[in-house]
């Protein structure tokens, strides 16, 4: 995907220039090929070494650079941009784009592209909700830019407040999500669930599982990242919500059953990547429960079969997690809950199942073919379950 795709990453002149040098790094690790561009203001927060360490490619400055070595035609990067990400970009440069202004290397790189444009914009709120750089932002929206909401928090000023620079991973997944508009699943909703979901024993206490989520945001980001318009339904997890896919949070079996039936109305596919419960007590404490001299016995009655009674025209893909019988219980699960593929993994194996990076899984499909992948990334594994979907879609499975 980043993989020896050229990346302009513009920096302009704000305190979160900084963090800029995070989503270099992240970006020149994941294979891509970074050219940064600083504004004058942005030297005045850190220093072109720092990148050119970073990125091993030289730092545009200027764009009448003396030195040969640096002297770059004014419009050189534009073309060979796959994308360009301006972050930090302050109300000033944004407001410069607006207007067509070309008065620096990065702004003449912008107006020359033909390449989609990210802009992450970063500044003291009041800048950020003053109505002109509104208008420009929304000029720029208007105009095809991608922008990339602030986050709200603590403020270099000490305040609080909208206009904190979103984390590195929220700025490459906006990256990752535009070089892959054009990817194989182009127009197709995809519905995706992942955590574990929490059904209350009192206002304090849960019966849970051990599920992560990361099987079902890996799911998630993969099928955005090849062009699918994704929901992702989540039971509560520690993982950053994913840029450009639509994040409904939620709790309970039940409430997870209700936004499945409301989101897979008008869906391609169903991907079940939540470990749900199968009991819930009975009714929730309204307090707290307090101990008792003896035992205490939950009376639980079963929650809804999601994936089983959710109807619909869409694929339904869903995942076995086993400690035994891999197969067998898997190929059960398969036709007895009408699903047209099935994610086998062994949880009790090494390096597999909840909380790890990496899965082992045997994907079973409707047809009576199997195939058992080796140990790899769950991203890894997204990409070969989306690989199978995408030619059913296409009805060549
Ligand atoms: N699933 C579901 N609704 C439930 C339980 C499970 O939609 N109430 C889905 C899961 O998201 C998964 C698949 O069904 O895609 C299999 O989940 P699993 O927990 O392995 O199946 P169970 O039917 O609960 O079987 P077990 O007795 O092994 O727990």
């Amino acid at each position: 995907m980043l993989k020896n795709k050229t990346v302009v990453l513009g920096i302009t002149g704000g305190i979160a220039a900084y963090k800029a040098v995070d989503i270099a790094s992240k970006l020149t690790q994941a294979g891509a090929n970074v050219r940064v561009v600083m504004t004058k203001s942005a030297l005045e927060f850190i220093t072109p070494l720092t990148f050119e360490s970073i990125t091993g490619n030289t730092v545009v400055t200027d764009m009448f650079q003396p030195n040969a070595e640096h002297r770059i035609n004014h419009v050189a990067l534009s073309e060979v941009a796959d994308v360009i990400v301006i972050a930090p970009a302050t109300a000033n440069i944004i407001a410069k784009l607006a207007c067509g202004i070309a008065d620096d290397m990065l702004t003449c790189t912008v107006l020359a592209t033909r390449a989609p444009v990210i802009v992450s914009p970063s500044m003291h709120t009041n800048m950020y909700e003053n109505s002109i750089t509104q208008e420009n932002i929304a000029k720029l929206k208007k105009r095809g830019f991608k922008m990339i909401e602030p986050q709200a928090g603590r403020l270099a000023s000490g305040g609080y407040g909208v206009g904190r620079l979103p984390d590195t991973e929220t700025i490459i997944g906006a990256i990752r999500q535009t070089l892959g508009k054009n990817g194989d699943l182009k127009g197709k909703k995809v519905v995706v669930t992942a955590g574990g979901t929490q059904e209350a024993i009192d206002p304090v206490r849960y019966l849970g599982n051990r599920s992560s989520g990361k099987m079902g945001y890996a799911v998630a980001e993969a099928a955005r990242d090849r062009g699918a318009e994704v929901t992702l339904i989540t039971a509560p997890t520690a993982l950053v919500a994913p840029a450009g896919i639509e994040l409904i949070k939620v709790q309970s079996a039940k409430e997870m059953k209700n936004a499945v039936a409301k989101a897979s109305a008008k869906a391609d596919a169903l991907i079940m990547a939540a470990a749900v419960a199968d009991y819930t007590p009975k009714a929730a404490a309204k307090q707290k429960i307090k101990k008792g001299a003896g035992g205490l016995t939950l009376d639980l009655v079963k929650t809804p079969d999601i994936i089983s009674e959710v109807k619909g025209k869409f694929l339904k893909i869903g995942f076995a997690a086993e400690t035994e019988n891999l197969l067998a219980n898997a190929k059960k699960k398969l036709t007895g809950k009408g699903m047209d593929m099935i994610v086998a993994n062994d949880v009790s194996a090494e390096g597999s199942g909840f909380g790890t990076d990496t899965n082992k899984v045997t994907i079973l499909l409707k047809n009576g073919r199997q195939e058992s992948l080796p140990l790899m990334s769950k991203r890894e594994v997204a990409e070969k379950i989306l690989d199978k979907m995408g030619k059913m879609m296409e009805g060549k499975m």
